[in-house]
């Protein structure tokens, strides 16, 4: 049995990271692009200008779409229908992919955009708690101002939540142990059924139960959890109703078209909130869920998104439909306090031990321990395999000091003498969840550990039990209060302000299926809590838009600023990662000072926007006296100095800030009098800007114990300047962008292909930055670079130079607004090429060429040949034998 499985729960970045570069055995040669699908969602954006050689006057838009599509000899097949005021128009399985070309050849009619898939951000790793633990005290509440609420009787009655997930197990008793009129979950949907994966065919019913995946009904139970249960938990708004939208199976993915199908569900259903922990790498604002869910937004409705999971990728790694510019991202704050065991000590008179682990060690005996060193300060402690002179560890708890080598390899010495069970005691390097493997083993603090060996070396007979029972302990989490490291860094590529706020999401008891308990970390955790949060926002402030459409303002102005640290002095977290705060929902329904706008996006260098009017009103009954100042936030140096790639998170901060001017920084404002002041921000000077430094902060206003403010974010660098095509050895070892041979290999010269029996060439590259569009073709082999870039792209581009050759025999793929790569689940793209035809389905003729790689800048001009990083091949030959 596995004892300890923490590491998933705490960090997610421990387990996905990756320690050591890629390897060419690494690649399988089958393509790997998250848009590559021949399903497509097309929207109608107005029925009636489709042009249809048949007359179709009483037609439906889709009628319309249909009879466009087939007067273009499009062959297709309608998946799915939308038809809602907020989107219109259909999900399509097209036989050639290439049709799409057709399709937006006729653009101004009609958007196409790919079918692409979400993960519900990956953290997710449920701990589940065995009954009658002790309460939990629900710190989460104290640090958001929703006891305070509670203790008003706000508790969200009236207010509709629609919850996107893997539907929710309403029979548990917290959850009103039932479904339909009259209980919590009052409705929903299930969109998929248990055996969807995201890539096979929706089976769906109108039962939206949880049994299997469960985080659906963690997250319901943030939300709507009745206090009446062992634990003693709460959600935050209990007497909300609830819709379960189910949109995941029992694992797996769910795709885009499925998302709008529940989405339009959700808004037609009336939902005054509709949450969504769900999401993947995007760093745009322009995919097709990201832009519903902020069409949703603007109707009135607030929309929360989770921020993601992948804090340790660095910045500029937004995840989509979080990014969609009206709705709420929300990133992860770690709660105060961890549920850990503790183990009893026998022999010596001594407290218990705290021991990193949320359920305890199934062991019932009591063990005798054995220290591998008598000495403490040997930092290698088992690193090495152990002297003959050990004796068999099978009967001991063994203890051994944490550092120099990994968890494992400790343990594996350890097992190689028998021993069963280990303590690891700390060096200092903090208390958390550690990867042990398949070991059974766990961390505790470094004082413990001490004096488990110093009583050991003195001949003390020591032994360890686990209380099976009674034995939870309410830890203060050393990062508690701090913005969880997971959570993913924005801004978008496109520089929105994402996330928009923070809610606690690390180390969240709340519901599991089949009556169960459990602890969750993740953006997803902080997704419902916030639209909880926003369900007692509107149960006082009433459902008109207005209020939802201000929501984030409100949520984002009275949040508190959060630090990258508990020592006095440090910094402010960056704005990336924090957002504006983390969300005190008491001070923001009471808030008697409204400040207008809350996100001040200075842009970058090239686009900068650096004054703003801002308006202050006093909404109370008094007079109030105001001064106004700047809180700076660490910067943010998203790319590594010397290197074209991001600092990989926690991201390096410096100190080097905006400064700030007002035109006027005191005022005095009567009872419902408004001022507006003139707020100049100048971005870092002497910073470098080849790190790409993101400098953020908040402009406070402050009256007596009232605290609102509004939140910049700039970039002290051109984003036009940031290198996109990686074109280091940095990931594999080897330069890329590469040809990959039909044996697996780099290909190192001129090369034919008979595209018989796998012998194609797969295109291998990656982004080290964001692309709002990248084109693979193949050109003429006299085509040559100058200084990475092509003097010619299609043919409307007149070439510059004489030197660079004008062919371009054929497009093999284009595609719009990737993100760009990490080191975890993201790491390469490759496009297998594993038929000779171009994108348009035209055979590509035998004979010889090169691939051209071509990726337009970052707020370049899609029209200007020189906004673009080009890569271009060896030799690629295309000698397909004739038939014989
Ligand atoms: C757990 O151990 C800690 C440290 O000895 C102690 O402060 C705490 O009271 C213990 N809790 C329980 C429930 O035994
Ligand atoms: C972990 O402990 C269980 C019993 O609790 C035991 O069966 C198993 O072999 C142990 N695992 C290892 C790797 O020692
Ligand atoms: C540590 O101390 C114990 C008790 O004095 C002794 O039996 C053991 O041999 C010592 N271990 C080492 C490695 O010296
Ligand atoms: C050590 O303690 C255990 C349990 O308290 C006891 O069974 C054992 O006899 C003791 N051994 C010695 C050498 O005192
Ligand atoms: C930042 O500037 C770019 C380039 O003009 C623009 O495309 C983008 O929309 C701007 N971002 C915001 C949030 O205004
Ligand atoms: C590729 O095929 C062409 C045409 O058959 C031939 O001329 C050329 O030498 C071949 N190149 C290689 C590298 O084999
Ligand atoms: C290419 O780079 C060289 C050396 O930096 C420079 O002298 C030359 O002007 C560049 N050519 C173009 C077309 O930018």
């Amino acid at each position: 049995m596995k004892l300890s499985t923490l590491a998933a729960v705490l960090s997610p970045s421990l387990l996905t990271s990756l320690c050591s570069a890629l390897s060419l055995s690494d690649i399988k040669r089958v393509t790997t692009l998250p848009t590559l699908t021949d399903k497509f969602i097309i929207e109608v954006t107005d029925a009636s200008k489709i042009p249809t050689k048949r007359e179709l006057s009483d037609a439906t838009a889709h009628e319309k779409l249909c009879a466009y599509l087939e007067d273009r000899g499009i062959s297709y097949d309608v998946n799915k229908e939308f038809d809602s005021e907020i989107f219109v128009g259909a999900s399509v399985t097209l036989s050639s992919p290439e049709d799409v070309e057709a399709i937006k050849a006729n653009t101004g009619i009609v958007t196409i955009r790919p079918v692409r898939t979400y993960p519900r951000p990956a953290s997710v790793k449920l701990e589940t708690l065995a009954e009658g633990e002790d309460a939990d005290v629900q710190t989460t509440h104290i640090l958001t101002g929703v006891d305070k609420l509670h203790a008003q009787g706000i508790y969200g009655a009236g207010i509709k939540i629609g919850i996107l997930d893997t539907g929710i197990d309403y029979t548990h008793p917290a959850l009103g142990g039932g479904f339909g009129e009259g209980f919590k979950v009052v409705g929903g949907y299930d969109f998929v059924g248990d055996d969807y994966t995201g890539s096979n065919e929706p089976v769906p019913d109108s039962d939206p139960l949880d049994q299997c995946a469960g985080h659906g009904t963690h997250v319901a139970g943030i939300i709507a959890a009745d206090p009446d249960n062992p634990y003693s938990i709460s959600g935050v708004a209990y007497e909300a109703s609830i819709s379960a939208y189910r949109v995941f199976g029992c694992s797996g993915f769910v795709s885009d078209d499925v998302l709008v199908d529940a989405l339009i569900r959700g808004f037609e259903d009336g939902q005054d909130i509709l949450t969504l922990s769900l999401g993947g790498t995007d760093g745009w604002t322009e995919g097709t869920t990201s832009v519903l869910t902020s069409r949703i937004a603007q109707t009135g409705k607030i929309v929360t998104i989770a921020a993601g999971n992948d804090g340790s990728s660095g910045s500029w790694y937004s995840s989509g439909p979080g990014n969609g510019i009206d709705a709420i991202s929300v990133a992860s704050l770690d709660n105060t306090a961890i549920i850990l065991q503790n183990a009893t000590v026998g022999g010596v008179d001594r407290n218990p031990i705290t021991y990193y682990s949320f359920t305890p060690f199934p062991v019932s005996e009591t063990l005798p321990i054995y220290a591998i060193s008598n000495d403490t300060t040997i930092v290698d402690d088992a690193c090495n395999e152990l002297p003959d002179t050990t004796p068999d560890l099978t009967p001991y708890l063994v203890i051994v000091r944490r550092g120099t080598c990994t968890f494992v390899t400790k343990l594996a010495n350890i097992a190689a003498k028998g021993g069963r069970y280990a303590f690891i005691y700390d060096n200092g390097n903090g208390f958390t969840a550690i990867d042990v493997g398949n070991y059974n083993a766990t961390l505790i603090q470094a004082a413990d550990g001490e004096f488990l060996v110093n009583e050991f070396a003195s001949g003390a007979n020591i032994t360890i039990t686990y209380p099976q029972e009674g034995a939870s302990t309410n830890f203060p989490d050393p990062t508690g209060g701090l913005i969880s490291s997971f959570t993913s860094y924005g801004p978008s590529n496109d520089f929105y302000f994402k996330p928009a706020v923070a809610a606690p999401g690390g180390n969240i008891l709340s519901t599991l299926p089949l009556n169960g308990y459990g602890i969750a970390s993740g953006t997803s955790m902080a997704t419902p809590f916030l639209a909880g949060s926003a369900a007692l926002l509107l149960s006082v402030k009433g459902t008109a838009p207005e209020v939802a459409l201000g929501a984030r303002s409100l949520f984002q102005s009275t949040a508190h600023i959060v630090s990258t640290s508990h020592t006095d002095g440090d910094p402010a977290q960056t704005v990336t990662q924090q957002g504006a705060g983390l969300v005190n929902v008491f001070d923001a329904i009471y808030a008697t000072t409204i400040i207008s706008p809350t996100e001040l996006i200075l842009n970058d260098t090239a686009h900068l926007v650096d004054t703003f009017t801002i308006t202050i009103s006093n909404t109370g009954t008094e007079s109030k006296d105001y001064t106004l100042s700047d809180v700076p936030a660490g910067t943010a140096l998203t790319v590594e100095s010397g290197t074209i790639l991001a600092s990989l998170g926690p991201v390096p901060l410096s100190t080097d800030y905006a400064s700030v001017a007002f035109s006027e920084d005191s005022f005095t404002l009567g009872a419902g009098e408004s001022t507006i002041v003139t707020v100049t921000i100048t971005p870092p000077e002497g910073v470098d800007a080849s790190v790409f430094p993101v400098y953020s902060g908040f402009i406070q206003a402050i009256s007596g114990s009232e605290i609102v403010h509004a939140t910049y974010l700039g970039l002290a660098a051109s984003l036009y300047d940031k290198k996109v095509i990686d074109d280091t050895d940095y990931l594999f070892g080897f330069v890329i962008p590469a040809i990959i041979n039909a044996d697996g290999d780099i290909q190192e010269e001129p090369t034919n292909y008979t595209f018989v029996e796998g012998d194609f060439p797969s295109i291998l590259f990656r982004f080290a930055f964001g692309t709002p569009l990248f084109n693979l073709e193949l050109v003429d082999i006299d085509t040559t670079l100058e200084n990475g870039s092509l003097k010619r792209r299609g043919v409307s581009f007149v070439p510059e130079a004489a030197s660079i050759a004008p062919t371009s025999v054929g497009s093999i793929g284009s595609f719009q607004y990737y993100p760009r790569n990490d080191e975890n689940g993201n790491a390469y793209y490759l496009l297998s090429l594993e038929e000779p035809t171009f994108v348009d389905g035209t055979v590509i003729p035998n004979g010889a060429y090169r691939v051209l790689l071509s990726a337009l800048k970052v707020t370049g001009d899609p029209s200007n040949e020189d906004d673009y990083e080009s890569w271009l091949s060896d030799i690629v030959g295309v000698e397909v034998p004739a038939e014989s």
